[in-house]
């Protein structure tokens, strides 16, 4: 390494490994002067070297094995943009076993070997950077990491997957059903390889377990976060949800509350007077409430080919001015010191307390709210709001569409089996949390 020149290799040049190539090559002269030094990339791999694709690779070495790349190569940063989880993994292992550091954007692997990762780093003395992994162009790692580093942080929540955000938005707007505005998203480059880590939650819950850790001070745990999708929701609760002043969004959140941590993935009616629920199309939001700094919300491009290599370049940038100051005082992987990450109770999705929009299918005679109403009293269940809803197709049946009070989700889920259990209630209850999201 020469005193003002870093040495990386790139492993997959999909959509953001060629968009790192071309952000580097396109705003040189601009690295340059903010950082001082000069960034060359020596090697990539990827599985095809003759396979079309919108960056310049000439005179690059190229490899169609990532592993033989760094075995061979010279360098001082590994940026692995392959995705997945398990070759990723043997790759990143064996580049810090071989004191190199890493700049990632691999949500599944920090969220699902962060723990592993960290500790190996550690002993190797070499970073791990993931500022991409989450929510694309948006720096929110760094401000959890670095800028909000004076505060306690009470609770998180984010549209972190763009492509289920641009279902919803689309659904509503285009009144398109889901799987026309899906199969769009996939066109548009937004969803994942296999979409059902997007519409089924697999992908939030990836970056909510990255976002937790680090707010909370706890190690990775995927496995303790409650996942649903946006497959239940229909245009007409799009459409209930905006006549009651509310947007549906899938969020992600986590909060810290009197009995332990709530991790969740799921549907939420958001009044649409707070700025979150205008957050439309494939773009990402998170706000973070902490007890300092209070709200704040950060907003941006959740993918995208230049948008995500935005964050890996200053991913890169950030190293390399540790490598050149030759300094060993990094920002902790997981933001807190390694030996105060603490496991903390996660709570039970039936521990939770939240209001409820409900949609119940229902036969259209005489005293059949009377039934559900007895039910929900039973449970010590209070209904804020209800309205019967006209059905224009059957009228038969008809939908009606209530909104609860403050409820532990348990006593819900059991007044919800029973009233299923009704003859007069046709069908599947759709039920989605309400999240206010005041501080
Ligand atoms: N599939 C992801 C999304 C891409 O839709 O947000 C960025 O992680």
């Amino acid at each position: 390494m020469n005193n003002n020149k870093i040495k990386i290799g790139i492993a997959g040049l999909g959509t953001v490994g060629s968009g790192v190539i071309n952000l580097l090559e396109k705003n040189k002269a601009e690295i340059l002067k903010r950082s001082g030094f000069e960034i060359s990339i020596v090697c990539v791999s990827a599985s095809s070297k003759s396979k079309k694709r919108n960056c310049n690779i000439e005179g690059l070495n190229f490899y169609t094995n990532p592993l033989e790349m760094i075995r061979n190569e010279s360098i001082d940063i590994l940026i692995e943009l392959i995705g997945g989880e398990l070759v990723a993994k043997e790759l990143v292992i064996e580049a810090l076993e071989k004191k190199i550091h890493i700049v990632t954007a691999n949500k599944a692997l920090i969220a699902l070997h962060g723990n592993e990762i960290s500790e190996i780093s550690n002993k190797e003395g070499c970073d791990v950077a993931y500022e991409a992994s989450v929510a694309g162009a948006v720096p929110i790692i760094k401000v959890i990491r670095e800028s909000l580093n004076a505060n306690e942080i009470e609770w998180i929540a984010g549209i972190i997957n763009g492509t289920t955000n641009y279902i919803l938005t689309e659904m509503l707007k285009s009144k398109k059903d889901f799987n026309d505005v899906l199969k769009d998203a996939q066109d548009l480059g937004y969803a994942e390889a296999d979409p059902a880590f997007d519409v089924g939650g697999i992908d939030a819950a990836h970056k909510l377990t990255i976002l937790s850790s680090i707010c909370f001070g706890i190690p990775l745990n995927f496995e303790a976060i409650y996942i649903e999708g946006i497959e239940d929701i229909e245009l007409d609760d799009l459409n209930y949800a905006k006549e009651l002043g509310y947007a549906i969004k899938h969020l992600a959140i986590g909060r810290k509350n009197n009995d332990g941590i709530e991790l969740r993935v799921h549907s939420c009616l958001i009044p649409k007077a707070r700025l979150i629920a205008n957050v439309d199309g494939v773009k990402n939001a998170v706000v973070v409430s902490s007890d300092a700094a209070g709200p704040t919300l950060y907003y941006g491009a959740g993918a995208g080919s230049l948008a995500t290599a935005s964050s890996v370049v200053s991913d890169i940038i950030d190293i390399s001015r540790k490598i050149l100051s030759k300094s060993n005082n990094s920002v902790p992987l997981l933001s807190y010191q390694r030996n105060e990450l603490q496991n903390k109770k996660i709570l039970d999705i039936n521990e939770i307390e939240s209001r409820y929009y409900l949609r119940i299918r229902v036969k259209n005679k005489p005293g059949v709210l009377a039934d559900i109403t007895k039910i929900f009293g039973r449970k010590s269940i209070s209904i804020e709001s209800i309205l019967q809803k006209e059905d224009l197709v059957n009228d038969e049946n008809v939908p009606i569409v209530l909104v609860t009070h403050e409820v532990i989700e348990k006593n819900i889920i059991d007044a919800l089996k029973d009233i299923e259990k009704l003859e007069v209630v046709k069908g599947k209850i759709i039920k989605i949390r309400i999240e206010e999201l005041e501080s």
